[in-house]
């Protein structure tokens, strides 16, 4: 009996053992791939916190990656090591305002079409490669994605708009960061992007990135109406139904803003059509841009833009599955034009 109990104890030392997860040397081998693709550098023991990060990510990954019936794979992106206070506060930001009523405005778009959800299968478009598409940018350390949708939107608007040579305007999502506070944004604490949209045109548009360059936090407001210098400008916005079709139809006329819930595997998402259930009944944290949209491999997809520079995902894109509310994205979707 004795020597059973102690068979048992020396079996469970051994078990405890091996769940504490020593470190192998093909992760500290990857570990350091990381640091080195990513430029990454930690002092003292901030390397290690790290590290147990990355190794908890990276095991998420890696089931991922090995489930064959996943339509979309996993990286040790450049987030992979952050906590999710930071990826909070670093890479989201978007706030719904208060009794946000969505109008369902564009009505006209849907009407003129008779389009059926299934009939827009197989049709394709994609913004990425308009010349007034600008490239993709990187909102971190800052929670101002809504910013960064507002820009997209002018910035798109207003090339398309001109008869000038095609050629991408980069316009100041400082500009908005700092002076939009009284249409109820909060700089790097979140926002909406008609909030910004609504001090655009009370102002009378928006510098260029140049003139009013980013710095990832919030500042003192340097713009003055009818004195700086303005590069873009809207006219008005409209948010659409929640109707994919809808949406699909609204994008005639440009890139559709919309919010999203985001989630580990989004945040950890490299390529393929992302389809997660998971963020279907998420708390809406993101905003993105709906550029374009496609099928492959039998699934309706759209063509998502995000803030998050270019390392992240495909090129900066996301491809999120269509017509299933994925993400909760048609819930707040609005159109800007000039
Ligand atoms: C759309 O459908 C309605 C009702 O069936 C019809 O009256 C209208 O002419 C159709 N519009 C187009 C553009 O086909
Ligand atoms: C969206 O609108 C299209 C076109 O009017 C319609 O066929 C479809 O049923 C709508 N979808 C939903 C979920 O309401
Ligand atoms: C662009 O050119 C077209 C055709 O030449 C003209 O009708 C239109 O007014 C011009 N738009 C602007 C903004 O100058
Ligand atoms: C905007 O300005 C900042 C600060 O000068 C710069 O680092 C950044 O690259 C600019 N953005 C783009 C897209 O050019
Ligand atoms: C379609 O399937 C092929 C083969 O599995 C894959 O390589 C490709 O990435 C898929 N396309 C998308 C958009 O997921
Ligand atoms: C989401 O919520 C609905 C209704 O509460 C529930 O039926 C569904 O199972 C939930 N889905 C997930 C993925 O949790």
């Amino acid at each position: 009996m004795k020597l059973v109990t102690i068979c048992l104890l020396w079996l469970a030392i051994l078990v405890g053992h091996s769940a504490a997860q020593e470190d192998t040397e093909d992760e500290i081998i990857k570990f350091r791939d990381f640091k080195r693709r990513h430029r990454k550098t930690y002092s003292g023991a901030l390397e290690k916190v790290h590290f147990r990060r990355w190794k908890r990510r990276k095991a998420i990954i890696d089931q991922h990656n090995l489930n064959q019936r996943n339509s979309f794979i996993l990286g040790d992106n450049g987030h992979a090591d952050l906590s999710e206070e930071e990826w909070d506060t670093y890479l989201l930001g978007l706030t719904l305002p208060k009794g946000l009523i969505n109008k369902e405005e564009v009505v006209d778009v849907l009407a003129a079409g008779n389009v059926t959800n299934r009939q827009t299968s197989g049709l394709s478009l994609d913004l990425r490669s308009n010349p007034c598409m600008p490239p993709v940018k990187i909102q971190s350390p800052c929670g101002g994605c809504w910013a960064f949708i507002a820009t997209t939107a002018v910035e798109y608007q207003t090339c398309a708009a001109s008869n000038r040579t095609r050629t991408p305007l980069i316009l100041s999502e400082q500009q908005l960061i700092d002076c939009s506070a009284s249409y109820g944004t909060k700089g790097c604490n979140g926002g909406f992007y008609s909030q910004a949209w609504d001090y655009i045109m009370a102002i009378g548009g928006q510098a260029s990135n140049a003139s009013y360059p980013y710095r990832a936090a919030v500042g003192t407001c340097n713009f003055i109406k009818d004195v700086t210098p303005v590069a873009g400008k809207l006219s008005r916005y409209s948010s659409l139904a929640r109707n994919e079709t809808a949406i699909l139809l609204a994008m005639q006329r440009g890139p559709i803003a919309v919010s999203i819930a985001t989630n580990t595997r989004f945040v950890l998402y490299r390529s393929g059509i992302f389809d997660d259930d998971a963020c279907k009944n998420g708390t809406i944290n993101h905003g993105v841009m709906l550029v374009g949209y496609g099928t492959a491999n039998g699934t309706d997809y759209w063509i998502v833009r995000n803030s998050w520079g270019t390392s992240w995902g495909m090129g900066g894109y996301i491809f999120m599955k269509r017509n299933v509310n994925a993400c909760r994205l048609a819930e707040y979707a609005f159109l800007a034009t000039v």
